[in-house]
């Protein structure tokens, strides 16, 4: 008897999602996009900037609706914040005002764990984040990438099936970053839930992931994936180095070169077109 694939934990059927801008107008944001990650699968999305991908994740947090199509997570329609799916986003949402193990323990606390078995979990996930003597600290007292190794923390603690990251690591610098998403890599080989990766960078993204999905510029939608076989455990550096790695990297950059210029493209002919609007008394006036 053959075993049943088991069901996507995300799955986006033909989702488009239109936006009212402020002029009355309507903006269309993702156009008949599909996706699927199976659970357990590390899925990173890369893109021109304003393509969709920050939209995309909130169709599957439950944070936006999709206008058309269809959002389930582990088989079901989204239908508001879905209880499972854990989000990091690219600017800190820690509570400044609470301590990092406050912070942390905020997720079990706030589904009902009594305070000292919430502590317990939390000095557990910060020892491996690697922020063990730390608890007692406010988040202004840390470095950066210690507020990002909190934030993962924060939402691991909760053991999701579906992890949503936009950007976690952009605000890092580069040596951070790439300690980062080693320890990404490590912290998810823990627990092992479906990841969305929203990034720019696509060497992150490869190093990362086992699927790349390339979006088209606005409105987005699936131009193509790539699945990346290299083997596991990682380490998300030393890959890089490897002729897979290479290969690959230049495969999904043909894919993406042409999207990020037609992106830039239109960013810079839009500016142009705004120049008729500076004071007619700037020195770089131009008329119509
Ligand atoms: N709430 C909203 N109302 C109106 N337009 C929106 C809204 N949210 C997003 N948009 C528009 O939808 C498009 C896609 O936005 P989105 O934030 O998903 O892009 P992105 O791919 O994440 O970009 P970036 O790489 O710069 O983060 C953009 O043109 C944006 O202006
Ligand atoms: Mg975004």
């Amino acid at each position: 008897m053959s075993i049943p694939p088991s069901r996507p934990a995300i799955e986006l059927n033909g989702v488009t999602k239109k936006f009212a801008t402020p002029n009355g107008g309507i903006y269309t944001a993702l156009q008949d996009l599909d996706l699927t990650v199976a659970p357990g699968e590390f899925c990173a999305v890369v893109g021109p900037t304003g393509c969709g991908k920050s939209t995309t994740l909130t169709l599957v947090s439950g944070l936006e609706r999709p206008t058309a199509g269809t959002a389930l997570v582990d088989g079901r329609p989204v239908a508001g914040i879905t209880p499972g799916v854990g989000f990091v986003f690219q600017n800190d949402a820690v509570f400044p005002w609470k301590s990092v193990l406050d912070n942390v323990a905020a997720g079990p606390r706030f589904r009902g764990q009594g305070k000292a078995a919430a502590n317990t979990l939390a000095r557990d996930w910060l020892r491996r984040v690697g922020l063990a003597g730390f608890e007692d600290r406010y988040p202004h007292q840390l470095s950066g990438g210690m507020r990002k190794r909190v934030a993962l923390a924060q939402s691991l603690i909760n053991e999701p099936e579906v992890l949503l990251m936009d950007e976690p690591f952009s605000a890092l610098d580069v040596q951070t970053r790439s300690i980062m998403s080693d320890e990404l890599l490590s912290l998810w080989e823990l627990t092992r839930p479906a990841v969305v990766f929203v990034t720019h960078d696509l060497e992150e993204a490869i190093a990362l992931a086992d699927k790349v999905v390339v979006l088209t510029a606005g409105p987005g939608r699936v131009k193509a994936t790539f699945t990346v076989n290299l083997p596991r455990p990682r380490n998300a550096q030393e890959i890089r180095f490897t002729d897979e790695f290479v290969g690959l990297y230049s495969e999904i950059w043909e894919a993406l070169r042409s999207e990020v210029e037609t992106a830039y493209a239109r960013t810079t002919a839009r500016s142009t077109a705004q120049t008729p609007d500076r004071p007619a008394s700037s020195p770089n006036a131009q008329v119509a």
